[in-house]
């Protein structure tokens, strides 16, 4: 029989999507964060020679020294922080390492706060910790951004984690310095940690991005190459520890991960040390995508009155269509053979939307556009 925790993990929506749209032939893919760029041709380079190399053995678990200091030079570059390799631990994944940073901080039967609409997979790594999920709204009018007195509304003796993402998961949005600045200081004000998902940073189009570094030391980044350099599958990420959990994490990634492979380690530090150019280009073209669906979105008559400023996300209002968001998900996946995930996916303040994800490619985004067009034209004129 299984535990309680398995049993109460939920699915993951986005992949049951791509589930059903894998089945049918010439389906335009919105609905997952798959990155279609190659990565850093540095990458993969030097992957292979660490490889050929022979540099497949069991590597320290907090990470390679050079990855650890290529990561925090990334820091001290990008946001003028000095953050010491010392409190870095690689994991095999962003995901891992938000892992453990919730077991780390998390008691069962203590609240952590998530924002609502969230990551769909956040409820679950709150669960695979016995803690409870407590959530602040976000609020479309203000772009999706962080509500600092809907934290400070729920976030008491019992909260143990604050979970921040920015560029934001469904939404795009991205935090301000200020906001940030703010949620560290009730963050210290109730004793409660901030474990910020800084996964999609590098992908801002017209904000500034910060770091929760900025402002802290007392708090988890978790972070990782997947989405940034298109790594999905590598499977490499890490966590910037605050200094009295450093020996805690690294005690929990001995004995549960043991460490991320090192071959994939020599890629992502080659990636970090050199894809910054090709960040660029990347960058650019993901603004060219949101432009163009942000412009759709606002004819079809599904805009939600914000512009995405990082990721590769938009949610789209499908409250005016028949059905529910599940409908209008398959509605749009049988008609006009494009998918996307339904809303509630990412919690209870997503209900009336679909999430786009222009993570495909420019090509693909205007086909979907087409065919979007085409299907609103024919049930207007039906
Ligand atoms: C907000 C957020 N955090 C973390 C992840 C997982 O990233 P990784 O591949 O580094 O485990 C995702 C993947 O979609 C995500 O959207």
């Amino acid at each position: 029989m299984p535990s309680e925790r398995a049993t109460q993990t939920t699915p993951f929506a986005a992949m049951d999507v791509l589930e059903r749209a894998s089945e049918r032939d010439g389906v335009v893919h919105m609905e997952v964060g798959e990155p279609d760029f190659r990565p850093p041709a540095a990458a993969t380079e030097a992957a292979v020679a660490a490889l050929r190399a022979g540099d497949d053995d069991y590597a320290s678990s907090r990470g390679i020294q050079s990855l650890r200091d290529a990561i925090s030079d990334y820091y001290d570059d990008t946001y003028g922080v000095d953050v010491p390799a010392e409190r870095i631990i690689v994991t095999p994944g962003s995901s891992p390492a938000l892992l453990l940073a919730m077991l780390a901080t998390v008691d069962p039967g203590e609240d952590v706060v998530l924002t609502d609409p969230h990551y769909a997979c956040y409820p679950n790594f709150v669960r695979q910790a016995d803690g409870n999920v407590v959530t602040a709204p976000l609020d479309p009018e203000d772009g999706f951004e962080p509500n600092v007195e809907a934290f400070a509304d729920v976030v008491d003796d019992d909260t143990a984690a604050m979970l921040l993402n920015s560029p934001a998961n469904p939404t795009g949005a991205v935090t301000s310095g200020d906001k940030l600045e703010a949620l560290v200081e009730l963050g210290a004000d109730t004793d409660t940690t901030i474990l910020s998902d800084e996964v999609y940073h590098g992908l801002a189009f017209d904000a500034e991005e910060h770091s929760v570094l900025e402002y802290t030391d007392d708090a988890f980044v978790l972070d990782g190459v997947s989405k940034r350099y298109g790594m999905t599958g590598w499977r490499l990420g890490w966590a910037v520890c605050p200094p009295e959990y450093v020996d805690a994490v690294n005690r929990m990634t001995q004995n549960v991960f043991i460490c991320a492979a090192p071959f994939v380690q020599a890629g992502a530090e080659a990636a970090i040390r050199e894809g910054t150019d090709w960040l660029a280009d990347v960058r650019e073209e993901y603004r060219e995508r949101r432009d163009l669906l942000v412009d759709a979105a606002e004819r079809w008559g599904f805009d939600v009155g914000y512009t995405p400023e990082g990721a590769y996300y938009l949610l789209l209002d499908v409250s005016d269509l028949p059905g529910d968001a599940f409908d209008v998900a398959d509605v749009f996946l049988e008609d006009a053979g494009v998918a996307m995930t339904p809303g509630p996916d990412f919690g209870s303040g997503a209900e009336d939307y679909l999430r786009a994800s222009f993570a495909t490619s420019t090509e693909d985004v205007r086909e979907a556009i087409e065919r979007i067009d085409a299907l609103l034209a024919e049930a207007t004129t039906t």
